[in-house]
This record gives C-alpha cells, structure tokens and sequence, in this order.
C-alpha cells in the first residue's frame, strides 16, 4: 500500500494521518514553542476501534510531524476525547524536579458499561505519558459521560471542566483546585437544540472586536441533527461567571453548514483562539474511500467575536501561517463571465489544491465549478432566491460508498452592503480552499463557513465560473506541506 503523500485523495495541506484511522482532535494545546495535536486513533486498522491518542506537533500549525501515539488503551479501557492542559504551578503535583507537568484529561470507555474522567501526565512534552494510579477523577457510574475540556480560569483561580452527558444534551460543569478532585458546579441545556446528542463541548472566552468588552461561546458537536444531516456543531454565545454558563440568544447558531465539520474544539494557552475540527461525518466515516488511512482534520481557524447592531457573531478565519503556501496568483478582475473562463482556459488554470477567492456583486445566481473533469464536478454556488449558499457533491466523484455521502448542501447566507455605495447591490466573497479530497469554504470573511468532503478522480482539475454579476477572482496554488 501507498503511504506515502502523493496519493490522489490525499490531503496535501490537511493533517492526515500516515496510515489508519482517525477521528476528533483531542488535547490541543500550545507548549514550548509546539502546537500539539492529539487525536482518536486506532493504531490497528482503518476503521473505529482500539481508541488511543495519536499524537502530531507543528510550530507552526501547517507543517505536521506524526509521533508514536501517545496514550494508549489498556485492560479494556479505551482513551476517548479529551483536553490537555500546561500545569505551570504544578498544582496536580505530577511535576518533578521542576519539569512541568501537561496533564491530559480525557474519557476512560469501557464498551457498555462505564465513561468516567481520567487523567494522564507528560514530563517530557507529550512524548511519553503516565496513567494517574487514581483514575477515574470523576465517576457518576454513567455509560453516557464524556470529552471533557479543561482549562485554567484566572479569577477563581481554578481549572474548569466543561463536560456532557450527552443523551441528555446537558453540560456540566466542574472546578478544581488540583485537577484530581472536582466539584459540580452547574449545568446548562437548550430545549431548542437540533441535536441528537452531545459530544464534545469547548467552553471560551473571546474579545468583541474593537471593544473592550469579553463574551464566553459555548461550541458544541451534535452527534445528528446538524442543518447538512448526520453529526456537525452549533454554538452560544453568552456569559460564564466562573460557574455557570448563559446563552443570551434563543436562535440557533451553527458552526460550520457543510457535511464535514465535527468535534472541533479550540487551543489551550496561545493568545488568539485557534480551533480544529475533524473533517467528517459519522454517518459514513468507516467508508470514506481512502486507504491506507481514514481521516483528516480541517483547516486550523482562528475565531473572533464581533458585534454587529447588536448581534453578537462569530467569525471564523483560516489562521495566518496558511498563507506562507500559497503563491502563483491568477487574477482577474471584470464585467465579461465569458472572458473569465477564456483566460482560466488560455493559461492552463487547473488543480486540485489550491485557494480561491472570488466577489460578486450579487444580482444573479453565480458560482464555480472545481474539480472537474469525466462527469465530475463539485459546485459551489449561491442563489438570489433563498439567499443561500450550497454546495452540490452529487457528481463530486465517488458517492456511492454510503447513501448518506451524496447531495446538495446550504446556508443562508446575505449579500453584505456596500457601505460607500448605498444603491450598488449587495456583494459576496467567498474564499475556497480546494484539496485532494475536500472543499472548504468561507463566506463573507468567516460569517459563514462549508466544509465538505469529495472523492474525485486525480485527473478531475477543471475550474469553471458561472454567473455574469462576478466581480473579480484570485486564485492560489497551495504548496503541498508534505514536500521534503
Ligand atoms: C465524537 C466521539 C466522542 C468520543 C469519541 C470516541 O466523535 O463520539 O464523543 O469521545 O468520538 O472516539
């Protein structure tokens, strides 16, 4: 088998695993100069199982080294989803001869019987870690009862977990002085969630742009019920006191309005908040047609908060550091559809990773077409009748591995005036990032964003605009980061 990075469906600045399967990131914080990514893996096979964290570490948040994995499953006990914190004062009392110690907070699982909170501690940056001879910290006796994220809360001056039950789609929240024993301190629901259940909250606080003023967001993965169907995440916005959380809407906010966005939960420790997600569905995660691994992540995205008349928003952007990939710029700026596509033909602008950025000033349906080529193509479009964006895989490539992969997916989406020209019509930007396999979109500057999956044949490169209202077009060869 091939393993190497230079297969047809392998992510080329996406993580991905060398070989085996994946699901959500886990632990992901900053420390010494590393950005560590950890995650559900089965060192085993290509399928769910044997649950251990993987472990990858990057300076600079695209250039990923895989390590050995990290924590391991042991007599029966699998390592689900988790956080990692950086124990600066040693208040766990795992640190030794003044190292620091990174504790690892995660679900210990055993198939049908129990989900109880663990611990797991690293002298030596994550290399190598240690069980807490007194696992579990938390234990309700529950079967349902995990992915806690953990982190230090300066005014109280204690750690804080946010963890769920999720058949209940209730959160509960913990403080601890030590990290080893825990008290409840409140819980939150919503009688409006879509969810199915819970999994994986991440509780933050974030600037409002151009303010002074600090608001905490709630994200949370919902195992079916997102807006594409099957597993994705919604979010509150609202306040946390240092023990209860409130949401201050009643609408429902969702992350991502693609097919593939899932179990995404943000860095501990860096200044700005950075989150990734795993890039998949678990409605047909097992059978995504790519061997020898399965999985990938998203785009790391940094996060704002802003205020717009007096709507509190969240805005997701890929982080900085992706832009050292890009280059060879295609530009093109005009009034004529048909001299856009003649100049995308004449000079051979084809690929299958790369970032595009188009405008419109919206006064009809519009779009592009990518990775095209045999019958193939994936559409990215809007529509003036419905305001929506969508994205339509149906002939993307290979679909048929699971009923539920194939389809057309939305998101409302406005056209965002133009402040200087009141009478101008409402214009669109949307920035796509196109790999081997996946398509990921943000509109308007991160207001709304799609991440979808697609399977295309390696010869399937054709880009082809529609819509005569596109104003102007960039696109960006994206430099494999696999490349020696
Ligand atoms: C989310 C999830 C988590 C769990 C993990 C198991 O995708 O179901 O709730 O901890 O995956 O791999």
């Amino acid at each position: 088998t091939d393993t190497t990075y230079a297969q047809a469906l392998r992510p080329q600045y996406h993580f991905s695993p060398k070989a085996n399967w994946i699901n959500d990131p886990n632990g992901l914080v900053y420390h010494d100069g590393e950005y560590h990514l950890f995650y559900q893996h089965n060192p085993f096979g290509i399928r769910w199982g044997h649950m251990t964290w993987g472990h990858a570490v990057s300076r600079d948040l695209v250039h990923w080294t895989e390590l050995p994995p990290a924590i391991a499953e042991e007599n029966g006990t699998m390592i689900f989803s988790g956080s990692c914190v950086v124990d600066q004062n040693n208040t766990s009392g795992f640190g030794k001869n003044g190292l620091v110690p990174m504790v690892a907070i995660y679900t210990g699982h055993q198939e049908g019987l129990n989900q109880s909170q663990h611990l797991a501690f690293s002298l030596d940056k994550g290399r190598t870690w240690t069980k807490y001879a007194g696992n579990p910290v938390i234990d309700l006796k529950q079967k349902d009862f995990r992915d806690p994220k953990v982190f230090w809360h300066e005014p109280t001056k204690r750690w804080i977990m946010a963890v769920v039950l999720p058949k209940e789609n209730k959160l509960l929240i913990y403080g601890s002085r030590n990290l080893k024993n825990w008290e409840r301190l409140s819980e939150f629901t919503s009688a409006t969630t879509p969810a199915t259940i819970w999994e994986c909250p991440d509780l933050l606080e974030l600037p409002v742009d151009g303010t002074t003023e600090k608001k905490w967001v709630l994200l949370m993965s919902m195992g079916g019920g997102a807006p594409a169907g099957g597993s994705g995440m919604q979010y509150f916005i609202g306040d946390f006191d240092g023990k209860t959380f409130t949401s201050r809407h009643s609408d429902v906010r969702f992350l991502d309005y693609g097919k593939d966005y899932y179990a995404a939960i943000t860095y501990n420790n860096t200044p700005r908040r950075v989150s990734i997600g795993w890039m998949n569905n678990w409605q047909y995660a097992n059978d995504i047609p790519t061997t020898p691994f399965r999985g990938a992540m998203t785009l790391p995205r940094e996060l704002r908060l802003v205020n717009v008349g007096n709507r509190y928003e969240l805005r997701q952007r890929p982080v900085a550091e992706l832009n050292q990939l890009a280059s060879d710029a295609f530009q093109w700026r005009g009034i004529e559809l048909s001299q856009l596509n003649e100049s995308i033909r004449k000079n051979r602008i084809t690929g299958d990773s790369y970032v595009l950025t188009l405008i419109a000033d919206v006064t009809e349906d519009f779009g592009v077409k990518v990775r095209k080529g045999d019958g193939e193509e994936t559409v990215i479009g809007y529509k003036t009748g419905g305001k929506q964006l969508y994205v339509d895989r149906t002939n993307s490539g290979q679909v048929n591995f699971k009923k539920e992969f194939t389809g057309r997916f939305t998101a409302p989406l406005q056209p965002e005036p133009q402040a200087n020209v009141p009478s101008a019509p409402g214009r669109i930007q949307l920035q796509i990032w196109v790999d081997r396999s996946s398509v990921e979109i943000f509109a308007n500057d991160g207001k709304v964003t799609m991440t979808n999956l697609i399977f295309p044949k390696q010869t399937s490169q054709g880009i082809e605009f529609f819509g005569n209202c596109l104003r102007s077009v960039t696109i960006r060869k994206v430099d494999s980061v696999w490349r020696k």
